[in-house]
């Protein structure tokens, strides 16, 4: 008796947190990551094939119960009545023909808005602008490369309003898919392929993307910002970005210049300095970059010091195995890489 109360308590417990914390996720990620908010091209046209689909679909739920139901009602036995076998309509061919037919017509008015999309998502509109981007997926984040612009960036993406944004998407390492939720569905990001969309965004906003394919420890971390301007903002942007990095000033920011040249220059790339690595992230202007790993954390002095101190602690599995490599740096190293990094706006 006692076990079986037990496992009922357990069940209700399982059962009523799992209700809890779906409308508790559902509305946290609301706003951020709403497919029904859109705000691109692309996202348009896939709700708008998503709410015709569902509109179909409770047509025919709508139709197919209310027979059953009336057939229910309408033909159920009185009291006193002898039961009557009603007259079998099972194998007709003309009834059986007919359902086909409508199925059939059903999926076609389903197939018309679909096929439309995927003309609308193979390549964009014919006289609008369109600005070519590299996105590149790694375990666990996304390197952006603007190839006619000259720029290498990373986690944060910057693009210009009512532009079509000519995406090519790779992977360096295993299977990841490339997501912006409010601005258009999902592109693998596959090793040894080169897979492309487009997408663009109708109004200027932070919009958040999602790598969506499972690629390992810190796969949910594996986020990435959109940033849309207006032309003379991202114009202005892409000028600060493809400029060589600012030099050290201070005596702590050239101390943490000299302590990134003797290892992280080995996998991160500055522009205009020696270090050329490209394993990491790009980190030419890395202090006007408003998150850390990935959209993990506020790019702030306090969470900056712990990453470069306690990088496996920050985001396990990552490629800065600095704890275990026995690479630990002193504290006044790690404040002055920190006021190195920072001043690279
Ligand atoms: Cu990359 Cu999941």
């Amino acid at each position: 008796m006692k076990a079986q109360l037990t496992s009922i308590l357990r069940l209700t417990l399982l059962v009523g947190s799992f209700l809890l914390m779906y409308p508790l996720n559902a509305f946290a990620l609301m706003d951020a990551m709403s497919t029904f908010d859109v705000k691109g091209t692309i996202g348009q046209e896939q709700l708008t094939v998503f709410w015709f689909t569902v509109g179909v679909s409770a047509f025919l739920l709508l139709t197919v119960g209310g027979v059953f139901f009336y057939a229910l009602f309408r033909f159920r036995a009185k009291p006193g009545q002898d039961f009557v076998v009603p007259e079998q309509t099972h194998g007709s061919a003309k009834i059986e023909i007919a359902l086909i037919i409508a199925s059939c017509l059903l999926l076609l008015v389903i197939a018309v808005p679909n096929a439309k999309a995927l003309f609308v998502m193979d390549k964009p509109p014919e006289g609008k602008k369109v600005m070519k981007v590299v996105a590149i997926g790694h375990q666990w984040w996304w390197e952006f490369q603007y190839p006619d612009l000259g720029i290498t960036t990373a986690n944060e993406l910057h693009i210009p309003v009512d532009t079509a944004i000519d995406i090519d998407i790779k992977s360096v390492d295993v299977i990841h898919s490339f997501w912006v939720p409010r601005l258009a569905g999902k592109m693998d990001a596959l090793p040894g392929q080169i897979n492309r969309m487009w997408l663009d965004a109708n109004e200027p906003g932070k919009y958040y993307g999602q790598c969506t394919e499972f690629c390992g420890d810190s796969h949910a971390q594996m986020r990435f910002l959109v940033f849309a301007h207006k032309q003379a903002e991202f114009d202005k942007w892409s000028r600060a970005e493809k400029a060589d990095a600012i030099k050290p000033e201070t005596v702590s920011q050239v101390n943490g210049q000299k302590v990134f040249m003797q290892g992280c220059n080995s996998c991160h790339a500055i522009k205009g300095t020696n270090a050329m690595g490209m394993v990491g992230p790009n980190l030419t202007h890395f202090g006007s970059r408003t998150s850390l790993g990935a959209v993990m954390y506020k790019n702030d002095t306090e969470h900056l010091a712990k990453w470069i101190k306690y990088p496996q602690q920050m985001k396990p599995g990552n490629l800065m195995k600095l704890e275990q490599a026995n690479m630990l740096l002193s504290d006044k190293d790690v404040t002055d890489l920190v006021s190195y990094l920072q001043n690279l706006k």
